[in-house]
């Protein structure tokens, strides 16, 4: 049963979530943070920003990449997660991950990825944000709720609400790698973060609805430790 926690606005939320970072790197410096993109993380980093923490020997993995992006893209994930995460953080770079960063082929990407989590002992703290779709990670409607990273096919709908990132909608990747459900539900701790009235639906069907494949954060209720951190907009529907 996940823990949901109702705050005021979003820096509320990044307070509590850079608690929940501070506590656990207290007990652990090398702890292993399971890092998300988009703009709903961003109210953590910016509290933790703030904290000023030796964050220095902790170990990171992104949730997914797109795929297509020219190297140094300033919107691939890696790039993002350096400019948004690593740099203003102090996190070393060369313990961060994201996947398919180690340029062997695509098709090996995936089994890659879930070795070098695992050889890290696994993550300990996973953010996680939530598409409209109801996605975590890049694991739209339909993704096992077993399965491992991989590469995926974006939704029509998640490129569009991406495009924002993008010249035009054009340039949005159509594919992506991502680690799965069954690689989320490893991590010892989930914290989902969703503000706005956009992601009311997808946290009331995350949280409280059947769980399915077909919405793919209702994966989150077979973990045993799952905070949920949301404005009043995104919990209106629960
Ligand atoms: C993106 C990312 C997810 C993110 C979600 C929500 O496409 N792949 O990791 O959680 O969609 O994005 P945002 O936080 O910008 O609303």
């Amino acid at each position: 049963m996940a823990e949901v926690v109702i705050v005021g606005s979003a820096d509320e939320a990044g307070e509590l979530g850079a608690e929940l970072v501070q506590r656990l790197v207290a007990a652990r410096p090398d702890a292993v943070l399971g890092l998300a993109t988009g703009s709903t993380p961003l109210p953590l980093w910016q509290a933790l920003i703030r904290r000023r923490l030796d964050l220095s020997r902790v170990r990171g993995f992104a949730l997914d990449e797109y795929i297509g992006l020219p190297t140094g893209h300033p919107e691939s994930y890696r790039a993002v997660i350096a400019r948004e995460v690593v740099e203003p953080l102090g996190l070393t770079p060369e313990l961060v991950r994201v996947p398919g960063d180690d340029g062997g082929p695509l098709e090996l990407a995936g089994a890659a990825y879930e070795r070098a989590i695992a050889e890290a002992g696994g993550v300990d703290l996973q953010v996680l944000g939530i598409g409209r779709t109801g996605h975590i990670g890049f694991n739209e409607p339909g993704s096992s709720l077993a399965s491992t990273t991989r590469v995926k096919t974006l939704t029509e709908q998640t490129r569009v609400d991406n495009a924002r990132f993008f010249p035009s909608l054009d340039e949005v990747p159509r594919h992506c790698l991502t680690q799965g459900l069954g690689t989320i539900l490893r991590a010892r701790h989930l914290l989902l973060f969703a503000f706005g009235e956009a992601k009311a639906s997808a946290i009331a069907g995350a949280v409280e609805g059947p769980v399915t494949a077909s919405l793919p954060g209702s994966a989150i209720q077979l973990h045993p430790l799952v905070t949920v951190i949301v404005d009043e907009a995104a919990a209106s529907q629960l």
